[in-house]
Formats: C-alpha cells, structure tokens, sequence
C-alpha cells in the first residue's frame, strides 16, 4: 500500500463526514461537494452516522465520490477515525478501487494526529497473510493520497503512519509464519535481519552460553526439541546520554504443545502464536529504531519450542534458574513464565536495565479475562503504568491494570523447592502467574502484559486482522516515547 501527498484529486475520492453535516478537512466544500452532500442526505441513506458509508458516480463527469461517516463531531477521536478509514479501504477493496483520493485542503500543522490515524490505518487494514496461497484473490487498493499542501510537520506525521502501521504488520508477519517454518533460529535470523536494516545491534546467544549463564528454567522449556533454543539479544541506543535503559521482553515459545502435559483437543492448531509477544518487542523496536526514539532499549526474547522427546522436562523435575532460585515444574504448559523468568534476569543483571516491561501470551486466564478485545496488565510502579495507560488511549487500545493481590501467592508454595511453577487450581491464574515472574524481576521496576486474548484473533475486529494481530506495538512503542519524555 503506498500512501502519499498529492495536489491533486484523482477520479475518486473519499471525504469523512460528521452526523451534522461538516466534513473532516474540508472547512468549506466546493459546490460539488455540497450538492452530493445535500443528495445523500436526501436518500436517506446516508447521514454521517459511525461506519456508515455512501458512494456516488456521477456519470457526466465519470468521478465517483464516497462519503463514510464519523458520527457525532462531539464523540470524535483518533480510534473513530481508524475504524472509518478502516470502513473505507474493505470498501474500496469491495469495489476494486485501486488509488483513492483524500482531500484534506484544509488541514494545517495542528492535524498531525490525524494524518498518523489515517496513514497508519491505511496500513494495518490493507493487510493480508498471503505467504503460503499459490493464488492469492486479487488486491485492489493500492493507493491512497492525501490531497493538501503539506508542512514539514504533515510530512512527518505521514512518515510516522507508516513505520508505526509497518510494525504492526511485522508483527503479524512474525506470528502467522507456522511454526515448521519459524522455529527459534530462524526467529532469530529474522531478528538480525531486521537489526541490520534498522539500525538495531543483535547478539545471539545459542544453548552453551544459555547453560553457562546458569538459564536452566528457560533451557529446560526447550530441552526436548531437536530446533535448539537460543536467546536473542537485541540493543538500540538511542540517548547515550542518558543512564536508563528500558528492557523489553516478549515471550518467544514458537510452539506450544503443553510438553508432558500434552493439551489437548484443538489447543493445538493456534499455538504457533506463542511467539507473539516476541513479535511485539522485536516489532516495536523496529519502529522506536525508524523513528530514533530518544531511548536505550534492551530487547530480549528467550526463543524456544515446548515440545516432547524422551529428553523433555517432567512435572515433578526441581530445577534452577539465572536468578538461584529452585522452581518445582507442576505443569509443563506453564512453560511461558519459564522462559520469561531467565531472559528478565538477563536483562537486569546482564544488560543493565532500569526498568523492565514485558508482553506475553501467557496465561488462558487472561484471554478469558477481556477475549480479543483488551489485556490485563499488573505493575509495580505507577510510573510505567502511567506511560503504558497514555500510551494505549494514544493507540486506541484497551489495557487494564489488575491489582498484584499479595494472598494469591500461596498457591506457588512448595515444599521442596522454593516456588512450584503453576498452581494447583486455575483459579486467579493470571495473578499467580504475574506473581511467579515477579520474584525475578530484581526489584526493578516491572510492568507485565499478558496478552492472550487480543494477540490472536479468529475474526477481523476493525483494523485488526485475524490471526497475529499485531495489537500491542502501537501501545508499546507510545508507552516508550512517553517514558522517553518523562525523563
Ligand atoms: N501459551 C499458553 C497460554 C495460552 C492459552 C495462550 C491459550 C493463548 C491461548 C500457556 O503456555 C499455557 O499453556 N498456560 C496454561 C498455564 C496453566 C498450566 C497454569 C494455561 O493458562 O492454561
Ligand atoms: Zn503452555
Ligand atoms: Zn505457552
């Protein structure tokens, strides 16, 4: 999809309108405008309600004009207009329209916001996981320009659209390669070949340096597969000035089976997906590099595969960690926080992290908690949350933080080991689980995502596609500049 500025209206363009009447970026509509205007209302078909849409041939002059609508001018923000350029572009595609025009002659410096929303919507909704089809269905819009003169500012809102909706996109790329494919190497790669083209530095860390390093929580995880595990080390300075340094860590199982605690029935089918809050930091970092967000960032993701072999871990196994302490494993499905546990301790203990935020698929609690739609986070510091809750309004994006209730612990009590790594009954799994991996977060501050509900969707919701989502960069890489602002 390009996106761009233009001087000039092509044969269809589109306009935003509001319930009264008013057009976005049109302060005062030529007569053509207001004739169509005034001809839509009158079919009453059309009048400027949220997600609805209008379009007109005009047959003498062979241009066509849509109308989408935006609702109430008084209700108006940035996520209502992501869901009507959403509206626009599958309409677009509908009609086989390749390149649309958007005239916005009115917009001054003031509308940035506006030309991120529509650009990097444009983006993200025009994604499709074609990879594997040998005959993909023909994709139509390939164009979209914003007709206005634009400031240096505009261009650069248009710029930040783009990289931010790329991300996203990556992401999506990144969860939805099936796990035959994208095992932890290759997940890797992936990651250095984005580092090269970015601007970020990746150091890979393969199964010797991950048992010298004393990682034997996340080394058993990966134990029984014959794709080795290895631990992915990604670095962006971007305020050497500056001594803090945000450690991002996204859970990178690139296959879930369970292990020994095998799931079961059609569990499996998604479970490529348990990568994706890997997705989400490598992604996010690739935008906070494009953009050269004003940050040090330490990016970890302990990639591996749970899968079984006579050489898997078993529940009942005692085994260590990098941190020291003993772990009774009860569940091998409880494998995520495992995994989380050695690459925070890296990042703390290694990288020299001041602060620590992670995003993980790592609970069924959480995905029955808000289903696609939001996420529960835990935090031990209002400041990060702070920056994660701005961050998410700014994203259009539903976060909402749960309290760490300190009794839940209990039930990681064990008597031969100093913590068992899942609790007998799912119940306040979430919480349990968050309390698990806060014993390894070093006293840092610490803000953890679990995210299994949203990073993987069975159906479209607005300009989320199914399957990897890609949900979480924008929130992340906001809560980031925010932090990089509070400074
Ligand atoms: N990857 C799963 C969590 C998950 C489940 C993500 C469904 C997305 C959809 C995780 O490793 C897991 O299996 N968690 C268990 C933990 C339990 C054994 C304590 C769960 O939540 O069932
Ligand atoms: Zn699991
Ligand atoms: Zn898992």
């Amino acid at each position: 999809m390009k996106i761009l500025f233009s001087q000039k209206t092509e044969d269809i363009s589109a306009y935003f309108v509001y319930s009264d009447g008013s057009v976005l970026g049109c302060a005062s509509p030529d007569e053509a405008l207001k004739k169509t205007l005034a001809y839509a209302k009158s079919c009453e078909s059309f009048s400027g309600e949220r997600s609805s849409s209008f379009c007109l041939d005009d047959s003498s002059t062979g241009k066509r004009t849509i109308l989408v609508g935006l609702g109430n001018p008084k209700d108006f923000n940035m996520e209502i207009l992501r869901r009507s350029v959403n509206e626009l572009t599958h309409l677009a595609e509908k009609r086989r329209i390749a390149s649309i025009s958007l005239p916005l002659m009115s917009f001054d410096c003031s509308n940035t916001n506006e030309i991120v929303a529509i650009t990097e919507t444009a983006v993200m909704s025009s994604y499709r996981y074609i990879e594997y089809l040998t005959s993909p269905k023909a994709k139509y819009l390939n164009e979209v320009a914003l007709v206005v003169n634009p400031t240096q500012a505009m261009e650069a809102a248009l710029n930040r659209g783009i990289v931010l909706g790329e991300a996203v996109c990556r992401a999506r790329d990144l969860v939805n390669e099936p796990a035959n494919v994208q095992t932890p190497l290759k997940l890797a790669e992936e990651a250095v070949a984005l580092g090269e083209e970015y601007g970020f530095s990746t150091r890979l860390l393969d199964e010797k340096e991950i048992i010298a390093l004393g990682m034997e929580a996340f080394y058993n995880v990966g134990m029984a597969s014959h794709n080795p595990s290895v631990l992915i080390v990604m670095d962006y300075k971007g305020a050497t000035d500056s001594k803090e340094k945000i450690g991002l860590v996204g859970k990178g199982v690139t296959y879930d089976s369970g292990g020994l605690n095998l799931k079961s029935g059609d569990r499996f089918i998604t479970m490529k997906h348990d990568m994706a809050g890997a997705a989400t930091v490598i992604s996010t970092l690739c935008a906070a590099s494009r953009l050269k967000l004003p940050v040090n960032l330490v990016v970890i993701v302990a990639a591996c595969e749970n899968v079984i072999s006579s050489t898997a871990f078993k529940p009942g196994d005692i085994i260590g960690s990098m941190d020291g302490k003993t772990i009774q494993i009860t569940s091998t499905d409880a494998e995520g926080r495992l995994t989380m546990i050695d690459a925070l301790t890296y990042a703390a203990t290694i990288e020299g992290a001041t602060c620590l935020i992670d995003i993980a698929t790592l609970t069924g609690a959480a995905r029955r908690m808000f289903g696609d739609y939001a996420a529960p986070y835990v935090s031990t510091c209002d400041d990060l949350s702070k920056a994660v809750d701005s961050g998410a309004k700014e994203a259009g994006e539903v976060l909402v933080r749960l309290p760490i209730i300190e009794e839940i612990k209990d039930v990681l009590r064990c008597d031969v080991a100093d913590m068992v790594n899942s609790a007998r009954s799912e119940v306040g799994g979430m919480i349990s689980a968050s309390l698990f991996i806060r014993e390894f977060t070093c006293g840092l501050p610490w803000l953890h995502i679990d995210a299994s509900g949203p990073l993987w969707i069975e159906k479209d919701v607005h300009y989320m596609t199914k399957g990897g989502s890609g949900w979480g960069v924008r929130t992340l890489f906001h809560a980031i500049e925010n932090l990089s602002k509070a400074e």
